[in-house]
């Protein structure tokens, strides 16, 4: 087989610690790949205007495989003060590069997999019968549509007379907001395809069918935003009646889904949802398995994909001489990434490893042991970012 590369995107604050303890894991594997590095985040916004620069656009281009850290975004007051002088005053608007990423290369898809690995301290429990306690096995895999919704980007402030004119024509926008003053109005807009709608549930449906889970639950809110939530779940109803039959199709709110998932997450599988839902369900989905040190993801499109930690930059802990962080979030998604180019074996071995280590508990990172996040922890006995790297390498 040729030699892949991979475009290896550290971005800000913790991204290229992480990052670089993956690919540390990926080589120790043996997965034997060139990597190039691809500049995204902050630093660049500030000194090129761009926090996503066409070069490195190219290089996904290119290779088509991305790993990616996280990036660092602030509010739009900060990313102007903070733009190199010579750049101030050409108008130049900040938006998240990750998000940008996503849209340029229809990176529709994104996976999130929650799945609790045995021993860890941070798995949710909750009480049982008489004084017994539950530790469920939660094995969730949520299914996010990544590039419509909510996070789409249509949205104006202060809209101009033609956006206004045209909602004005809405009676449910002319009844409850025509006598707002338009300078005082913001509008984001939640905008589905049939196109996209159809690919994130046939993904969530396929991956039901191939991985064995008995149910694709829909989680939206039909009840009320009746278009898209609507129309998604009324797809979803077509799909699993023509094509996946033997997959049963559950409905739930998302209001209703995050109280659910304390109470009995172990009866979910596959969770498909639009972008703002998805986003959220998963996070919460997350914390049952030890949060943003556990959480991975894929972004999938059809030419070019991007594997990255849920969890952002972490900039309070970016400096520390040594790295507290828990790399396992952006090593669980390098072997998502394995095991979207069919390297399932190394993946395997690694997947292995990870929850060897865990389930020994003799190496924990700050998080795992619940303290807060400072620099003496290492002191106390937790291990660094490189230390658990280190230990799922032994362990390969
Ligand atoms: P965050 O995920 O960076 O950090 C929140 C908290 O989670 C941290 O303070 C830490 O306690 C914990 N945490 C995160 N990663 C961890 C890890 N690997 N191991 C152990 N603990 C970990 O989110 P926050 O603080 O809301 O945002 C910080 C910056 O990151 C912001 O600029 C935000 O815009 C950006 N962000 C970027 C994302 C991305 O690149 N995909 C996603 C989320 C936030
Ligand atoms: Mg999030």
């Amino acid at each position: 087989m040729t030699k892949r590369t991979i475009v290896a995107m550290p971005g800000d604050g913790i991204g290229g610690v992480v990052l670089n303890a993956a690919i540390r894991v990926l080589e120790a594997a043996g997965f034997d790949a060139d990597y190039v590095n691809g500049d995204i985040g902050w630093e660049f916004w500030k000194n090129e205007g761009n926090p996503l620069p066409e070069r490195t656009l190219k290089l996904l281009e290119q290779h088509k495989l991305g790993l990616f850290g996280a990036i660092t975004s602030k509010p739009k007051d900060s990313a102007i003060s903070e733009l190199a002088p010579a750049l101030k005053d050409k108008g130049l608007v900040y938006s998240s590069p990750i998000v940008g990423l996503r849209q340029h290369f229809d990176l529709d898809i994104c996976i999130r997999p929650c799945k609790s690995y045995k021993g860890n301290p941070l798995n949710f429990i909750r009480k049982g019968t008489g004084d017994t306690i539950v530790e469920p096995e939660v094995d969730v895999v949520i299914f996010r549509q990544n590039t419509e919704g909510l996070y789409g980007g249509v949205e104006w402030s202060n809209p101009n007379s033609e956006v206004y004119d045209a909602f004005m024509t809405h009676p449910k926008f002319l009844k409850n907001f025509g006598s707002v003053p338009v300078e005082e109005l913001s509008i984001s807009t939640r905008i589905f395809s049939r196109k996209y709608t159809g690919r994130i549930l046939r993904a969530a449906f396929s991956h039901a069918k191939k991985f064995g889970y008995k149910s694709v639950t829909v989680c939206e809110k039909p009840n009320v935003i009746r278009e898209t939530s609507g129309m998604m779940y009324k797809m979803a109803q077509e799909i699993q009646r023509d094509e996946f039959s033997e997959i049963e199709l559950w409905n739930t709110n998302i209001d209703a889904q995050m109280m659910w998932l304390t109470k009995n997450p172990e009866n979910y599988g596959v969770i498909v949802a639009g972008n703002m839902f998805g986003d959220i369900v998963s996070d919460g989905f997350a914390g049952l398995i030890g949060g943003l040190g556990f959480a991975c993801s894929a972004n999938l499109g059809e030419n070019v994909a991007v594997f990255e930690p849920t969890h952002g930059s972490a900039p309070k802990y970016a400096d520390y001489p040594e790295s507290i962080v828990n790399p396992i979030a952006m090593i669980a998604s390098a072997c998502m990434m394995l095991d979207h180019i069919g390297e399932f074996e190394i993946s395997q071995q690694i997947q292995k490893s990870i929850a060897d280590v865990v389930k020994s508990g003799e190496v924990r990172t700050y998080d795992m042991m619940k303290m807060v996040g400072s620099p003496d922890v290492l002191q106390k006995g937790a291990a660094s970012t490189d230390q658990m790297a280190d230990a799922i390498i032994r362990n390969l």
